[in-house]
């Protein structure tokens, strides 16, 4: 199949235009070996899974400030954190990252867990931040799918099974992409691609590295993927 072609297609898009973001570490101390710290990449991940990175960037950069490890997020009261995540939203993720926090330092010596297993025994660590902490910060071949990576699937794989349906074919199919080499970087650039060229209403073909083996846009009308049930 054409794995290999678009992973590097893919892979070489983000050396060139990946988004510079303060949870990551860029391309040169990646090439360094210089991993993102999971602390920052667990914050980010729950951050971002309410809202954009433009909405959630400024909270990170006071967070990571005020917080800059997770023993001193975990020493904070309960209410300066709710306080601090006010305009985020949904409250119950503020409490269940103190409690996340609390137990990375206190039954992990500080250290998160390096697997996406690990991660997932943690509190209010769901499959989505155990597997983008695993690939982003430790190197695990995890397979993050967010909505940005199914819609990305969706189009490249012409799914023709609606929405919700769709969730566990377009997971399979986003398996079929990861391997060993450079997880992080992998989910990271599929992130990106979703965010910034194959939008929701109005992809930008014309700037995609792997618009050559997409089979929506061979097709016609990317736009009109991923397909949904009316309502
Ligand atoms: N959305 C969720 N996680 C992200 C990340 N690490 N980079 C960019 N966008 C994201």
């Amino acid at each position: 199949t054409d794995v290999a072609a678009i992973r590097s297609a893919l892979l070489s898009w983000y050396d060139r235009e990946a988004r510079v973001l303060p949870w990551r570490t860029g391309p040169a101390a990646g090439a360094m070996g210089l991993r993102s710290d999971p602390y920052r990449v667990w914050l980010s991940e729950v951050m971002l899974q309410q809202t954009t990175v433009p909405h959630a960037t400024p909270y990170f950069l006071a967070f990571t400030q005020r917080w800059p490890t997770v023993e001193a997020l975990a020493a904070e009261q309960d209410g300066e954190l709710m306080a601090a995540w006010a305009g985020l939203g949904y409250y119950a993720r503020a409490r269940n990252l103190l409690a996340c926090a609390r137990a990375v330092a206190g039954q992990h010596g500080g250290e998160f867990p390096g697997t996406e297993e690990g991660l997932l025994a943690l509190p209010g660590v769901g499959a989505y931040t155990a597997a983008a902490v695993a690939a982003i910060a430790f190197d695990r071949a995890a397979n993050v799918v967010d909505g940005n990576v199914e819609r990305v699937m969706a189009r490249l794989f012409a799914v023709e099974t609606p929405l919700p349906d769709a969730k566990p074919e377009l997971k399979r199919l986003a398996g079929l992409l990861v391997t060993d080499e450079r997880p992080g970087d992998w989910a990271q650039a599929l992130m990106d691609l979703g965010a910034t060229v194959c939008k929701p209403k109005a992809p930008l073909c014309d700037r995609c590295p792997v618009e050559p083996f997409c089979a929506a846009k061979a097709k016609g009308a990317p736009e009109t993927w991923p397909r949904r049930t009316k309502k």
